[in-house]
């Protein structure tokens, strides 16, 4: 791979004007499309996995994604949109806290698969729309059940006060709210209660609570629905890129649980967005500068946290390799500049805080200005969660190979 990210580079910098060092972010098609159609392939006979566009709602990921995937997840009406401006004949999923009345009629027009409803409120909306534009809508109750003590990850969405899906005591509520509207439809549930996972016995457990909460409730309250949406949250381990969630072995434990939980006709729904678009994304940053400052080395790259905010936003440093570039010149007498041979290097920003932090203090064999830090597994929560207009840098240059 990485001969091809320093192909890409060369090319990339042939094409632009030789003082200007390179920002780039990289985008392996081919591997995307490799590893999506590789999750689809193990995935049990009645499980489903749709995109959650979140991650990285890049057209072309989009369209590299629309043949392999069950369908897309939007969170808003932006995303609601674009994904069908993108890919009108790709089923849709409708989720997120606070949807405007005005996002849950376009949902409700557009038709999507399911709108997975956050809130009595928003249910009471939902059934006002239908009723006005008689209507029907298809629906999941997000909800916010207990983890019921197994470890939480970085990042939960659940199991805890959040503003996240409904509590088990609203169901009953939410039950009869369904029930008084000949519009709605009722298809199941919805649970994401935990993204980073990392931990494959953890994660399989979480879905063991799930389908026991499902059956449950299935049960008591005498339901026919078929649908159970077991989210996101598949993680990956910036720390140790080398450990990987093993999907293949998860899916293959997956399938003996839902044979166990005897629900193989009750269709299962992921919708995962980190671990199928992380790999495939590189950011890269030319080395403008080296200095020493109190001790410590900083390599400051073209760009920064306003394109990439994944680390700091996630508090790690970030897996990355360096390519060497063309040194720059140096007149003869002159200044020489600071290069860096076995060291530790803290990884920078352009931006005019202590935050712009890509990893910290790094070992290095070699690092010289002119140098190209190739930030990996920056596909997914990257540029389109950066601040991009702060400071009003020039945007990175995106090429898709
Ligand atoms: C409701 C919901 N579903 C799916 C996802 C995707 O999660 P991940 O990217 O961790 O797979 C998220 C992420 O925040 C989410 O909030």
């Amino acid at each position: 791979m990485s001969t091809q990210i320093n192909k890409t580079i060369i090319a990339l910098k042939e094409t632009q004007a030789p003082e200007t060092p390179l920002c780039a972010y990289i985008y392996d098609l081919a591997a995307l499309t490799r590893h999506a159609t590789e999750m689809m392939q193990v995935l049990p006979k009645n499980c489903e996995l749709y995109y959650a566009s979140k991650a990285n709602p890049e057209e072309q990921i989009l369209n590299a994604l629309a043949p392999i995937v069950d369908g897309f997840e939007a969170a808003s009406g932006g995303e609601l949109a674009w994904l069908h401006q993108c890919q009108p004949q790709v089923p849709l999923i409708f989720g997120g806290p606070g949807k405007l009345v005005s996002e849950l009629e376009q949902a409700i027009e557009l038709g999507v698969e399911a709108i997975h409803v956050e809130s009595l409120t928003e249910l009471n909306r939902i059934a006002e729309i239908c009723q006005q534009k008689e209507k029907n809508c298809q629906i999941l109750l997000r909800m916010n059940i207990s983890l019921q003590g197994l470890p939480a990850t970085k990042l939960t969405m659940g199991g805890k006060p959040t503003p996240f899906g409904l509590s088990e005591n609203e169901l009953a509520d939410a039950l009869a709210m369904v029930k008084a509207s000949s519009h709605i439809k009722l298809l199941g549930f919805h649970f994401h209660l935990m993204s980073h996972q990392l931990d494959r016995q953890v994660h399989l457990a979480l879905m063991k609570l799930y389908f026991n909460t499902f059956i449950t409730w299935k049960k008591r309250y005498a339901l026919d629905v078929n649908l159970l949406n077991v989210g996101g949250g598949i993680g990956i381990d910036y720390a140790n890129p080398e450990q990987r969630f093993d999907w293949r072995l998860f899916c293959q434990e997956l399938d003996v649980l839902i044979e166990e939980s005897q629900l193989s006709a009750v269709k299962i729904r992921f919708e995962c967005g980190r671990y199928v678009t992380a790999d495939c994304g590189f950011y890269v940053m030319q080395v403008l500068d080296i200095k020493h400052n109190h001790g410590q080395y900083f390599a400051v790259g073209h760009g920064g946290t306003h394109h990439f905010r994944t680390p700091a936003a996630q508090n790690h440093d970030h897996p990355f390799f360096i390519v060497n570039g063309e040194p720059e010149k140096e007149i003869e007498g002159g200044f020489s500049s600071i290069k860096i041979n076995q060291e530790a290097v803290t990884l920078v920003g352009q931006l005019c805080t202590p935050k712009d932090v890509l990893a910290t203090q790094q070992y290095v064999e070699k690092l010289q200005i002119g140098d190209y830090l190739v930030f990996t597994q920056a596909g997914a929560y990257a540029w389109n969660i950066s601040h991009q207009n702060f400071l009003m840098h020039a945007p990175p240059r995106v090429q898709f190979i």
